[in-house]
Protein backbone atom coordinates (compact mmCIF):
# COMPACT_ATOMS: atom_id res chain seq x y z
CA UNK A 1 0.00 0.00 0.00
CA UNK A 2 1.32 3.72 -1.14
CA UNK A 3 2.97 5.43 2.00
CA UNK A 4 0.67 8.61 2.80
CA UNK A 5 3.08 9.90 4.69
CA UNK A 6 5.77 10.29 1.91
CA UNK A 7 6.55 13.71 0.51
CA UNK A 8 9.21 13.90 -2.97
CA UNK A 9 12.36 16.03 -2.40
CA UNK A 10 14.92 17.42 -5.12
CA UNK A 11 17.31 15.23 -6.27
CA UNK A 12 21.25 16.30 -6.51
CA UNK A 13 21.60 15.90 -10.30
CA UNK A 14 18.17 18.31 -12.72
CA UNK A 15 17.19 15.09 -14.58
CA UNK A 16 17.96 11.20 -15.14
CA UNK A 17 19.18 10.82 -18.65
CA UNK A 18 19.18 7.91 -20.82
CA UNK A 19 22.38 7.80 -22.99
CA UNK A 20 23.56 5.42 -25.82
CA UNK A 21 26.17 2.70 -24.61
CA UNK A 22 27.71 2.67 -27.99
CA UNK A 23 30.42 0.33 -26.45
CA UNK A 24 32.43 -1.52 -29.15
CA UNK A 25 34.31 -4.04 -27.38
CA UNK A 26 37.05 -5.78 -29.25
CA UNK A 27 35.96 -9.57 -30.07
CA UNK A 28 39.28 -10.26 -28.72
CA UNK A 29 38.90 -8.57 -25.81
CA UNK A 30 41.06 -10.41 -23.38
CA UNK A 31 39.23 -11.05 -19.84
CA UNK A 32 41.68 -10.45 -17.69
CA UNK A 33 41.29 -7.03 -18.89
CA UNK A 34 43.08 -5.79 -15.55
CA UNK A 35 46.38 -6.99 -16.80
CA UNK A 36 48.73 -6.31 -13.26
CA UNK A 37 45.73 -8.15 -11.18
CA UNK A 38 43.74 -11.10 -12.56
CA UNK A 39 41.85 -11.18 -9.27
CA UNK A 40 40.54 -7.91 -9.37
CA UNK A 41 39.25 -8.06 -13.36
CA UNK A 42 38.36 -11.42 -12.40
CA UNK A 43 35.58 -9.85 -9.54
CA UNK A 44 34.37 -7.14 -12.07
CA UNK A 45 33.66 -9.70 -14.24
CA UNK A 46 31.99 -11.79 -12.29
CA UNK A 47 29.45 -8.69 -10.82
CA UNK A 48 28.93 -8.57 -14.50
CA UNK A 49 27.62 -11.77 -14.87
CA UNK A 50 24.69 -10.43 -12.48
CA UNK A 51 23.87 -7.42 -14.28
CA UNK A 52 21.73 -9.02 -17.00
CA UNK A 53 19.33 -10.72 -14.13
CA UNK A 54 19.36 -8.28 -11.87
CA UNK A 55 19.01 -5.00 -13.56
CA UNK A 56 15.76 -6.27 -15.33
CA UNK A 57 14.48 -7.27 -12.04
CA UNK A 58 15.17 -3.84 -10.85
CA UNK A 59 13.04 -2.75 -13.91
CA UNK A 60 10.21 -4.97 -13.30
CA UNK A 61 10.29 -4.33 -9.79
CA UNK A 62 10.10 -0.20 -9.90
CA UNK A 63 7.14 -0.59 -13.02
CA UNK A 64 5.23 -2.53 -11.04
CA UNK A 65 5.54 -0.17 -7.86
CA UNK A 66 4.95 2.66 -10.01
CA UNK A 67 1.34 1.43 -10.84
CA UNK A 68 0.94 2.58 -7.09
CA UNK A 69 1.98 5.77 -6.89
CA UNK A 70 1.13 8.73 -7.88
CA UNK A 71 3.75 11.30 -7.84
CA UNK A 72 4.61 12.46 -11.08
CA UNK A 73 7.97 13.69 -10.06
CA UNK A 74 8.92 10.05 -9.06
CA UNK A 75 7.16 8.26 -11.55
CA UNK A 76 9.34 10.35 -13.85
CA UNK A 77 12.39 9.49 -12.28
CA UNK A 78 11.35 6.06 -12.10
CA UNK A 79 11.34 6.54 -16.27
CA UNK A 80 14.80 7.37 -16.53
CA UNK A 81 15.85 4.44 -13.70
CA UNK A 82 14.55 1.81 -15.79
CA UNK A 83 15.86 3.31 -19.18
CA UNK A 84 18.93 3.38 -17.73
CA UNK A 85 19.20 0.51 -16.16
CA UNK A 86 18.29 -1.52 -19.56
CA UNK A 87 21.13 0.26 -21.53
CA UNK A 88 23.35 -1.00 -18.47
CA UNK A 89 21.84 -4.68 -18.59
CA UNK A 90 22.13 -5.13 -22.40
CA UNK A 91 25.73 -3.81 -22.20
CA UNK A 92 26.60 -6.31 -19.94
CA UNK A 93 25.09 -8.79 -21.54
CA UNK A 94 27.64 -8.01 -24.51
CA UNK A 95 30.66 -8.10 -22.11
CA UNK A 96 29.67 -11.64 -20.80
CA UNK A 97 28.91 -13.00 -24.48
CA UNK A 98 32.89 -12.07 -25.10
CA UNK A 99 34.20 -12.96 -21.62
CA UNK A 100 32.06 -16.47 -22.32
CA UNK A 101 33.47 -16.85 -25.91
CA UNK A 102 37.38 -15.65 -25.16
CA UNK A 103 38.59 -18.56 -22.61
CA UNK A 104 35.54 -19.00 -19.67
CA UNK A 105 32.67 -20.81 -21.15
CA UNK A 106 32.27 -22.42 -17.64
CA UNK A 107 30.78 -18.85 -16.47
CA UNK A 108 27.28 -19.99 -18.23
CA UNK A 109 27.04 -22.34 -15.46
CA UNK A 110 27.27 -19.44 -13.17
CA UNK A 111 24.40 -17.47 -15.24
CA UNK A 112 22.33 -19.97 -14.97
CA UNK A 113 22.57 -20.30 -11.13
CA UNK A 114 21.84 -16.38 -11.31
CA UNK A 115 19.22 -16.64 -13.48
CA UNK A 116 17.32 -19.33 -11.03
CA UNK A 117 18.34 -17.03 -8.04
CA UNK A 118 15.99 -14.20 -9.47
CA UNK A 119 13.25 -15.88 -10.97
CA UNK A 120 13.16 -17.16 -6.89
CA UNK A 121 13.51 -13.55 -5.64
CA UNK A 122 10.31 -12.14 -8.62
CA UNK A 123 8.10 -14.20 -6.52
CA UNK A 124 8.97 -12.47 -3.34
CA UNK A 125 6.12 -9.89 -2.17
CA UNK A 126 6.49 -6.27 -3.92
CA UNK A 127 7.75 -4.67 -0.89
CA UNK A 128 10.89 -7.17 -0.05
CA UNK A 129 11.61 -6.59 -3.66
CA UNK A 130 11.69 -3.04 -3.40
CA UNK A 131 13.69 -3.12 -0.37
CA UNK A 132 16.18 -5.20 -1.70
CA UNK A 133 15.80 -2.63 -4.96
CA UNK A 134 16.80 0.06 -2.85
CA UNK A 135 19.05 -1.60 -0.28
CA UNK A 136 21.24 -2.98 -3.53
CA UNK A 137 21.55 0.71 -4.87
CA UNK A 138 22.94 1.95 -1.41
CA UNK A 139 25.45 -0.54 -2.05
CA UNK A 140 25.89 0.54 -5.22
CA UNK A 141 26.33 4.22 -4.31
CA UNK A 142 29.46 2.69 -2.30
CA UNK A 143 30.49 0.79 -5.14
CA UNK A 144 30.45 4.21 -7.58
CA UNK A 145 32.54 6.15 -5.38
CA UNK A 146 35.05 3.68 -4.92
CA UNK A 147 35.30 2.89 -8.24
CA UNK A 148 35.45 6.92 -9.44
CA UNK A 149 37.71 7.82 -7.01
CA UNK A 150 39.88 4.83 -6.86
CA UNK A 151 40.56 4.55 -10.41
CA UNK A 152 43.42 4.80 -10.72
CA UNK A 153 44.33 2.94 -8.17
CA UNK A 154 41.73 -0.14 -9.26
CA UNK A 155 42.07 -0.07 -13.48
CA UNK A 156 45.57 1.81 -14.10
CA UNK A 157 46.71 0.27 -17.64
CA UNK A 158 43.71 -1.94 -17.91
CA UNK A 159 41.48 -1.92 -20.79
CA UNK A 160 40.30 1.05 -22.10
CA UNK A 161 37.18 0.05 -23.20
CA UNK A 162 36.13 -1.92 -20.20
CA UNK A 163 37.26 0.76 -17.94
CA UNK A 164 34.94 3.45 -19.92
CA UNK A 165 32.47 1.06 -19.81
CA UNK A 166 32.27 0.41 -15.96
CA UNK A 167 33.03 4.24 -15.25
CA UNK A 168 30.07 5.27 -17.59
CA UNK A 169 27.89 2.46 -15.62
CA UNK A 170 28.58 4.20 -12.57
CA UNK A 171 28.14 7.71 -12.83
CA UNK A 172 24.34 7.10 -14.35
CA UNK A 173 24.21 4.56 -11.16
CA UNK A 174 25.36 8.28 -9.05
CA UNK A 175 22.57 10.04 -10.95
CA UNK A 176 19.83 7.50 -10.29
CA UNK A 177 20.94 6.93 -7.02
CA UNK A 178 17.77 8.37 -5.33
CA UNK A 179 15.02 6.74 -7.39
CA UNK A 180 15.20 3.06 -5.59
CA UNK A 181 15.17 4.46 -2.87
CA UNK A 182 12.16 6.88 -2.98
CA UNK A 183 10.17 4.32 -4.61
CA UNK A 184 10.32 2.34 -1.57
CA UNK A 185 9.65 5.04 0.59
CA UNK A 186 6.58 5.90 -1.10
CA UNK A 187 5.72 2.54 -1.19
CA UNK A 188 5.76 2.00 2.09
CA UNK A 189 8.52 3.36 4.25
CA UNK A 190 8.85 0.86 6.74
CA UNK A 191 11.92 0.60 8.42
CA UNK A 192 12.71 -3.19 9.24
CA UNK A 193 12.35 -4.48 5.82
CA UNK A 194 14.30 -1.72 4.47
CA UNK A 195 17.00 -2.68 6.72
CA UNK A 196 17.22 -6.01 5.91
CA UNK A 197 16.99 -4.80 2.38
CA UNK A 198 20.35 -3.26 2.45
CA UNK A 199 22.07 -6.61 3.11
CA UNK A 200 19.60 -8.95 1.12
CA UNK A 201 20.17 -6.77 -1.98
CA UNK A 202 23.94 -6.15 -1.35
CA UNK A 203 25.25 -9.78 -0.39
CA UNK A 204 22.98 -11.53 -2.98
CA UNK A 205 25.09 -9.65 -5.54
CA UNK A 206 28.22 -9.58 -4.49
CA UNK A 207 27.86 -13.51 -3.16
CA UNK A 208 27.07 -14.26 -7.02
CA UNK A 209 29.70 -12.26 -8.55
CA UNK A 210 32.08 -13.93 -6.25
CA UNK A 211 30.88 -17.08 -7.37
CA UNK A 212 31.31 -16.33 -11.18
CA UNK A 213 34.85 -14.87 -9.96
CA UNK A 214 36.17 -18.00 -8.36
CA UNK A 215 34.41 -19.71 -11.30
CA UNK A 216 37.07 -18.30 -13.43
CA UNK A 217 40.36 -18.37 -10.82
CA UNK A 218 39.53 -21.86 -11.04
CA UNK A 219 39.53 -22.06 -14.64
CA UNK A 220 42.92 -20.39 -14.49
CA UNK A 221 44.36 -23.27 -12.15
CA UNK A 222 45.38 -20.39 -9.64
CA UNK A 223 42.75 -20.37 -6.89
CA UNK A 224 44.55 -21.68 -4.41
CA UNK A 225 48.38 -20.04 -5.06
CA UNK A 226 49.56 -17.71 -2.64
CA UNK A 227 49.75 -15.28 -5.02
CA UNK A 228 45.85 -15.23 -5.90
CA UNK A 229 44.73 -15.55 -1.98
CA UNK A 230 46.65 -12.52 -1.19
CA UNK A 231 45.01 -10.49 -3.71
CA UNK A 232 41.89 -11.81 -3.02
CA UNK A 233 42.41 -10.78 0.64
CA UNK A 234 43.89 -7.70 -0.85
CA UNK A 235 40.76 -7.18 -3.07
CA UNK A 236 38.12 -7.93 -0.37
CA UNK A 237 39.57 -5.34 2.04
CA UNK A 238 39.58 -3.05 -0.56
CA UNK A 239 35.61 -3.37 -1.34
CA UNK A 240 34.89 -3.22 2.74
CA UNK A 241 36.53 -0.52 3.09
CA UNK A 242 35.26 1.49 0.65
CA UNK A 243 32.09 0.43 0.39
CA UNK A 244 31.51 -1.05 3.51
CA UNK A 245 30.58 2.64 5.16
CA UNK A 246 27.68 3.17 2.47
CA UNK A 247 26.12 0.13 3.58
CA UNK A 248 26.98 1.12 7.89
CA UNK A 249 24.94 4.70 6.72
CA UNK A 250 22.29 2.87 4.90
CA UNK A 251 21.11 0.99 7.78
CA UNK A 252 20.50 4.26 9.87
CA UNK A 253 16.84 4.93 10.15
CA UNK A 254 17.30 8.74 9.02
CA UNK A 255 19.28 7.29 5.85
CA UNK A 256 18.61 9.26 2.65
CA UNK A 257 20.97 8.89 -0.37
CA UNK A 258 20.84 12.33 -0.72
CA UNK A 259 23.34 12.75 2.07
CA UNK A 260 25.63 11.26 -0.14
CA UNK A 261 28.39 13.94 -2.16
CA UNK A 262 28.38 12.73 -5.67
CA UNK A 263 31.95 12.46 -6.73
CA UNK A 264 33.60 15.33 -8.60
CA UNK A 265 34.35 13.06 -11.22
CA UNK A 266 31.19 11.88 -11.85
CA UNK A 267 29.76 15.49 -12.51
CA UNK A 268 32.39 16.56 -14.78
CA UNK A 269 31.47 13.50 -16.85
CA UNK A 270 27.96 13.96 -17.24
CA UNK A 271 28.92 17.78 -18.29
CA UNK A 272 31.17 16.73 -20.51
CA UNK A 273 28.86 13.86 -21.93
CA UNK A 274 26.53 17.03 -22.74
CA UNK A 275 28.92 18.53 -25.09
CA UNK A 276 28.96 15.50 -27.10
CA UNK A 277 27.94 16.51 -30.78
CA UNK A 278 26.89 12.66 -31.45
CA UNK A 279 26.58 11.10 -28.38
CA UNK A 280 26.59 7.35 -29.75
CA UNK A 281 30.14 7.52 -30.34
CA UNK A 282 31.68 7.38 -26.88
CA UNK A 283 35.31 8.71 -26.22
CA UNK A 284 37.31 5.97 -23.99
CA UNK A 285 38.83 6.97 -20.72
CA UNK A 286 43.05 6.93 -20.84
CA UNK A 287 43.81 4.32 -18.42
CA UNK A 288 47.82 5.07 -19.03
CA UNK A 289 47.09 8.39 -17.48
CA UNK A 290 47.46 9.29 -13.62
CA UNK A 291 44.74 11.19 -13.26
CA UNK A 292 42.15 9.05 -16.21
CA UNK A 293 40.30 12.68 -17.04
CA UNK A 294 37.02 12.13 -18.10
CA UNK A 295 37.18 11.42 -21.85
CA UNK A 296 35.58 14.45 -23.03
CA UNK A 297 38.04 17.45 -24.86
CA UNK A 298 35.61 20.15 -24.43
CA UNK A 299 36.40 22.59 -21.38
CA UNK A 300 33.48 21.60 -18.90
CA UNK A 301 32.34 23.92 -15.72
CA UNK A 302 30.70 22.97 -13.00
CA UNK A 303 27.71 25.18 -11.39
FE1 LIG B 1 22.92 -0.20 -13.54
FE1 LIG C 1 21.11 1.35 -10.49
Amino acid sequence: MPNDLYEYQAKQVEQIIVRPFAFDFPDDLDPQWIPDDIVRGHFFNGVSLTMPYLEPFLVKTMREAAEHLTEPRLIEDIRGFNGQEASHYKCHRRLNTLLKANGYPELEEVENKIDAAYKKLSKRSLRTRLAYSAGFECMTNGFTTWLINRRHALFHGASAHVTSFWLMHMVEETEHKTVAFDTYMAYSGAYLPRFLGVFHGSFHVIGYGMLGMFAALKKDEILTSPKCIAGLIRHMGSLIWHVGPFLLRALLPWHNPRGEADPEWMQEWVAGHATLADSSSLPLVDTNDPDMPVPFTAEVSLA
